[in-house]
Parts: structure tokens; sequence; C-alpha cells
């Protein structure tokens, strides 16, 4: 038997303003973002945005259903819709931003875990890691790849592939 560990890295600002420039402007598509929420079951409003390697920024938001399940989290209304518009462009990163009641959250909002797994297959299918930005008001967290969001997940990338 062998104790093992993982290490995740991630990086703490203050700000937004602190961020690097081109994480500063993903931030606040972010926060842009969500605006558009539909959000009127939790009052929790989140908005995503993304970069692609072709210079756009794709954004998306929290899209609740009366019927609860039916709803889709931010994150993956940005990253499926980014992947029908333009299926073989790459991501270069992912910021998230959320307000609840209207007030933006002090906390920065780590994403689900259901939101993880697609962002994972879409780093797994770009090959090449991208940055998750998360936003709140006391603090802004950052890691530099995905794969820190989410240690032993799952991948049938490569059999998908064959
Ligand atoms: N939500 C997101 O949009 N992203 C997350 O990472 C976590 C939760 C949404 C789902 C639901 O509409 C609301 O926030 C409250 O859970």
């Amino acid at each position: 038997m062998e104790n093992r560990s993982l290490n995740i890295q991630y990086k703490e600002y203050s700000n937004t303003n602190d961020l690097p420039e081109e994480y500063k402007l993903l931030a606040q598509k972010a926060k842009e973002a969500v605006k558009t929420s539909y959000s009127p079951y939790s009052k929790f409003a989140v908005g995503a945005a993304l970069l692609l390697e072709n210079g756009e920024f794709i954004l998306g938001s929290n899209q609740e259903n009366g019927a609860y399940p039916s709803g889709l989290c931010a994150e993956r209304v940005a990253l499926f819709y980014a992947g029908s518009k333009y299926p073989k462009v790459r991501v270069k990163g992912l910021a998230i931003a959320a307000s609840f009641k209207g007030e933006p959250v002090k906390e920065p909002l780590p994403p689900c875990g259901a939101c993880r797994q697609v962002m994972m297959e879409t780093q797994a299918v770009g090959k090449v890691p991208f940055p998750v930005i998360m936003v709140g008001e006391n603090r802004v967290l950052v890691v530099d790849n995905a794969k820190f969001l989410l240690p032993f997940s799952f991948s049938n990338v490569s059999d998908a592939s064959k």
C-alpha cells in the first residue's frame, strides 16, 4: 500500500483589478452574463464567459425551469453553445460570476460537479488546458488548468475517438 496525494494549485487575487489583463476581460464578461440569468426559483443568478481561440467571447447564464431538473447551469449553457456554434474551436479560458437576489456573491463560485465533467471533456478534446476564473467580491480564485477542479475525472475521450 502507498499513501499518495494530489497537489491542487490555484491562485488567489483580492479582486478582479489585480487579475492579468486577459483574465480581467473574461471576468467582466462573466459578470455581464449574470444579467441574462433566468433564475426565478433559486434567485441565484450565474454567468459564465468563455474566450475561444478565434478571439470570440461566448456568454451563458443559468436557465431554470418550473420542472426543476430541466434547468441548466451557466457553465454548461456556455460550453454547449460554444460547441454547437464552433465545434472545432478551442476554449482558451472560462470565468464564472454570480449574484444572489441581485447582490454579487461575496465568495467565488466553484462550479458544480457536472459542469466540471463537461469542462474536462472540452479540455480533453481540445488537447490544451484552459484556466477557470471564479469571481467573488471578497476574492477571485484561478486554476490554470480545469483538471485541478476535478481529480480522478472520468474520461472515455480516447476510446470514443478510435
Ligand atoms: N448554478 C450554475 O449555474 N452554476 C453552478 O456552477 C452552480 C449552480 C445554478 C443552477 C441553479 O439555477 C442555481 O445556480 C442554483 O443552484
